[in-house]
């Protein structure tokens, strides 16, 4: 089977640099110069309210953010991780990034909804917020400059596509879900089920949270194969890691991954690619971390009182067999 890959390009994908697109202001703070650094040639101070250590694609994103705004590229990032994935310690520190008066704010959000307060509190600061990877519930776009991510919905829906195609007579599934209330998790549903829930011949044996853990999918799984007498025939992994555990519990059932069991999964980390060479994966949809160049011209822009499309979609590719992952390996950069 050739290599295969799609590349979305979803409406409003700004390509870096590029000075044809729209940009909304919602500048604040200091008057920084378009190339970074304040406008008297003192660092741009950017608040980043992260996510924090939660799997390989968490740490390719936000190593790739701190790579990117650095003080030779006259940004002063300050990096503030959640506390075990604690909401109330992302909103303390927008509020003190807020309070500090930093001149912009990204924020990776661990929940979805509950952001109305800070964001008021900064756009009445005159600080504009810029998101990154995930989204808000409800999604008021004039709260914040833009969304930069992959489109969740467009890249579980290849996956539900290529299950389509994979499975012609339909197929009994289980849905290994990331933590409810995260927003990708419900796009990446919605983007799913439009593809596969009118299909009949596809049966939804049951769905989880394993909380993007690998052991965690893991147990899940194991559980899931006794309860339905290893009567599945696929998993939709929401991430790479309960991809990978799915395929633990599956040999662990004395069954065949990739043959008994298609396992396909959301990320595109070298962990899965390489478990996709191996046959323990049969499909990745790729939702590219590496979007720090991205952030910066958007910030930038911003700064500047450009205007910023509400919603950038970052390129993101799909892999159907291990030719495709051999292929991508040797240059994956996460
Ligand atoms: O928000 C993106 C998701 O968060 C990734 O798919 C997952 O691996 C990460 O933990």
């Amino acid at each position: 089977m050739s290599a295969r890959k799609h590349i979305f390009r979803a409406a409003g994908l700004a390509a870096v640099g590029a000075m044809s697109v729209g940009l909304v202001a919602c500048s604040g703070g200091d008057d920084a110069g378009a190339t970074g650094g304040g406008g008297d040639g003192e660092l741009v101070k950017v608040g980043f309210v992260a996510v924090g250590p939660e799997g390989a694609w968490r740490e390719a994103n936000e190593t790739n953010i701190q790579e990117t705004f650095t003080e030779d590229a006259g940004y002063d990032l300050s990096y503030a991780p959640a506390q075990n994935n604690d909401q109330k310690s992302q909103i303390d520190s927008f509020t003190s990034f807020v309070d500090e008066g930093v001149d912009i704010i990204l924020l990776s959000a661990t929940e979805a909804t509950g952001w109305e307060d800070s964001l008021a509190y900064a756009q009445e600061a005159e600080i504009p917020v810029v998101l990154l990877d995930r989204g808000i519930e409800p999604d008021d776009t004039s709260m914040y400059v833009t969304r930069i991510a992959p489109d969740n919905v467009e890249v579980s829906g290849a996956v539900a596509e290529w299950a389509v195609g994979a499975f012609p007579e339909g197929a009994k599934y289980f849905t290994l879900e990331g933590p409810a209330g995260v927003s990708v998790v419900n796009e990446r549903n919605e983007g799913f089920d439009a593809v596969i829930g009118g299909n009949d011949s596809f049966e939804k044996v049951g769905a989880q949270t394993a909380n993007w853990s690998k052991d965690e999918a893991r147990g899940v799984m194991e559980t899931v194969l006794k309860s339905n007498s290893n009567d599945v025939q696929f998993v939709f992994a929401q991430n790479d890691e309960m991809g990978l555990g799915a395929a633990q519990a599956v040999e662990e059932a004395g069954l065949v991954p990739g043959e008994d069991v298609k396992i396909a999964t959301i990320d595109g980390t070298k962990s899965a690619l390489e478990a996709l060479a191996a046959g323990d994966l049969t499909f990745v949809a790729e939702y590219n971390p590496l979007f720090g160049d991205v952030a910066l011209d958007v910030v930038e822009k911003a700064l500047a009182g450009e205007t910023v499309e509400p919603s950038i979609v970052v390129e993101s590719a799909t892999f159907d067999s291990p030719e495709a992952a051999e292929e991508a390996l040797p240059d994956r950069a996460f």
